[in-house]
């Protein structure tokens, strides 16, 4: 495809030649055989044994054999839509990404919404944080923003992840609880991971059981680089905000539709799209100069942190517009691999060391799930621009390259792939100075958990704050140790001291007497009162 063509239909179009309307065709096996019966195996005798010859049998029954693939192991349940992205100025200045290049300049974009902790059956309005991944089809290659609806993120360090997600997901001895949140080991694991503390008070809060997926805010969570094309260097946080606002269910109205519509999110999603009232979300940009890197009160490459829009406000600089229910959620919603790694030039990374952990999870989860190192061809993953390299063969591959060579450097002329300069759109990496001794270390920059959860809490409005403390009296009070549960309230008395005495007075356990008790910290933005946009839905 030619690259100048891009626009927000590319990507439609480059699907179109994937579709297949079987209605009305004559039915056939996958070598195109016609088949004249397909309602009875072959047998020896109307009442005898099936034979092993019935290929047709044996085809149809081999393909249903294998239809499922290994649900993701995080995020299995979600659902998703295509849409348009439509940057509203040149962001030049700031980056050389070219899809952010020019006022109105429109991109071809596939989200998926998704749980976090359910598995592929589970219900859509539980307590739980919400994933929200965008690629971009751009001219210069995918960009995947793969963020969720909480700005902050558990743990600091991504060699964490597997126990936080074994903690998290259904105790292994029996499968139960289901729930995320409402159990020992999720509570044993913030005890003693208290770096969990601000996006736990996130959990518990109304942010957790949003009303649609169209009524939530999404964010990148990591300092991201951007580049300009002098080579300059800002760290940026991204932020999708919904037009709609920030609404969120009640929990007695979350658990009573999960009961009767455990698909209440998707159908949602669905119907808005098909009915032509498209959701819409506008990214915004937090830019740190580099040189500023040091001069806030938290560290900027911990994810643990939001940059406060006071200090570091959001600028908007585009809108994305969701347009196209998916054809089949297998082959695009099942198949899509996002993956943080996938940027464009004038995007880079930062050192969070939970960003630096992703960069490695995404393609080695997807190997195994997807079935191979060809996934990046399935046609909800392929670029809008050409791909060409040396790499070959591998199972299910779709491509014949022509050509003896399939190595780099070789003599014989024009035969592979050359890599391109940065000036003519190849990508370099930011050079960044990088020192340090090797160690197996949190830096001391890292060490403050509450100082940013005790500000959500200043920042929620009355009816927030006690949405929150019932939230920890539901979920905490499902703990069955008393012992996790009296060190949890003992956290929080960090965070806010009579949010944790009101969660004891709630759950029999012993009231913390000394703790937190400043309230001067705030962010009024935080507050979902101060959010909403409308209350269209
Ligand atoms: C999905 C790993 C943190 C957002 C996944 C998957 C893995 C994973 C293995 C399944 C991918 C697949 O099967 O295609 C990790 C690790 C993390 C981490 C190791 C930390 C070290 C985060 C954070 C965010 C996030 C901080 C949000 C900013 C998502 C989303 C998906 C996902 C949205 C679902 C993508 C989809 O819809 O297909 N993650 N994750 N993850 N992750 Fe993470």
């Amino acid at each position: 495809q030619d690259p100048k063509k891009v626009d927000e239909n590319s990507k439609n179009e480059q699907l179109e030649q994937y579709r297949s309307d079987d209605s009305g065709k004559d039915l056939t096996t996958n070598q195109g055989l016609k088949l004249s019966e397909d309602e009875f195996s072959l047998k020896a005798g109307e009442r005898g044994p099936t034979l092993m010859e019935d290929f047709h049998f044996r085809e149809k029954m081999t393909h249903f054999d294998h239809e499922r693939i290994p649900e993701r192991v995080v995020h299995a349940r979600g659902f998703a839509a295509h849409g348009e992205f439509e940057a509203y100025e040149s962001l030049e200045h700031l980056t050389k990404a070219k899809f952010l290049s020019k006022k109105s300049k429109k991109t071809p974009v596939f989200v998926r919404f998704s749980t976090v902790a359910g598995s592929r059956g589970s219900a859509e309005t539980v307590r739980d944080a919400r994933g929200f991944a965008t690629k971009f089809y751009t001219e210069e290659g995918n960009y995947d923003l793969v963020g969720n609806n909480i700005p902050v993120f558990f743990i600091q360090d991504a060699i964490k992840f597997p126990d936080l997600v074994h903690a998290f997901k259904p105790e292994p001895h029996n499968e139960i609880p289901q729930a995320a949140t409402a159990h020992d080991t999720f509570w044993d694991f913030v005890a003693n991971n208290q770096e969990a503390a601000h996006m736990v008070m996130w959990t518990m809060s109304d942010r957790a059981i949003p009303r649609s997926f169209r009524t939530m805010d999404g964010f990148g969570v990591h300092a991201f680089r951007f580049i300009n094309a002098e080579g300059k260097s800002h760290f940026v946080k991204f932020t999708w905000k919904s037009t709609l606002g920030v609404h969120s269910l009640v929990w007695d109205e979350a658990q009573k539709i999960n009961g009767k519509n455990p698909d209440f999110h998707r159908a949602d999603l669905h119907e808005a799209i098909e009915s032509g009232d498209y959701p819409e979300y506008e990214l915004g940009v937090q830019i740190v100069p580099e040189e500023d890197e040091h001069k806030f009160d938290f560290d900027l490459l911990d994810a643990t942190k939001m940059w406060p829009q006071e200090e570091i406000p959001i600028q908007i600089i585009g809108k994305m517009t969701l347009n196209r229910n998916v054809d089949n959620v297998f082959a695009e919603t099942e198949q899509v691999a996002f993956h943080p790694g996938h940027v464009v030039p004038g995007i880079d990374f930062s050192n969070d060391p939970l960003l630096q952990g992703r960069l490695f999870s995404y393609t080695d989860t997807q190997l195994i799930r997807l079935g191979g190192p060809n996934f990046h061809e399935l046609p909800i993953n392929r670029g809008v621009c050409p791909f060409h390299n040396n790499q070959r063969d591998g199972y299910g591959r779709q491509t014949i390259n022509k050509g003896k060579v399939s190595y780099q450097k070789s003599s014989f002329t024009n035969n592979t792939p050359a890599p391109v300069s940065e000036a003519e759109g190849g990508y370099a990496h930011y050079q960044e100075k990088v020192e340090g001794r090797k160690v197996r270390k949190r830096s001391e920059s890292f060490k403050d958990h509450f100082s940013q959860a005790t500000m959500f809490w200043n920042s929620m409005s009355d009816a927030e704050k006690q949405h929150i403390i019932e939230a920890f009296s539901f979920e905490l009070g499902k703990c069955d140790s008393i012992d996790i549960r009296q060190q949890i309230v003992d956290m929080y008395a960090n965070v806010n001291l009579k949010l944790a005495q009101e969660i004891a007075a709630n759950i029999g356990v012993k009231a913390p007497e000394t703790g937190n008790t400043d309230t001067s910290k705030k962010s009024p933005a935080l507050s979902q009162e101060n959010t909403v946009k409308s209350a269209k839905t």
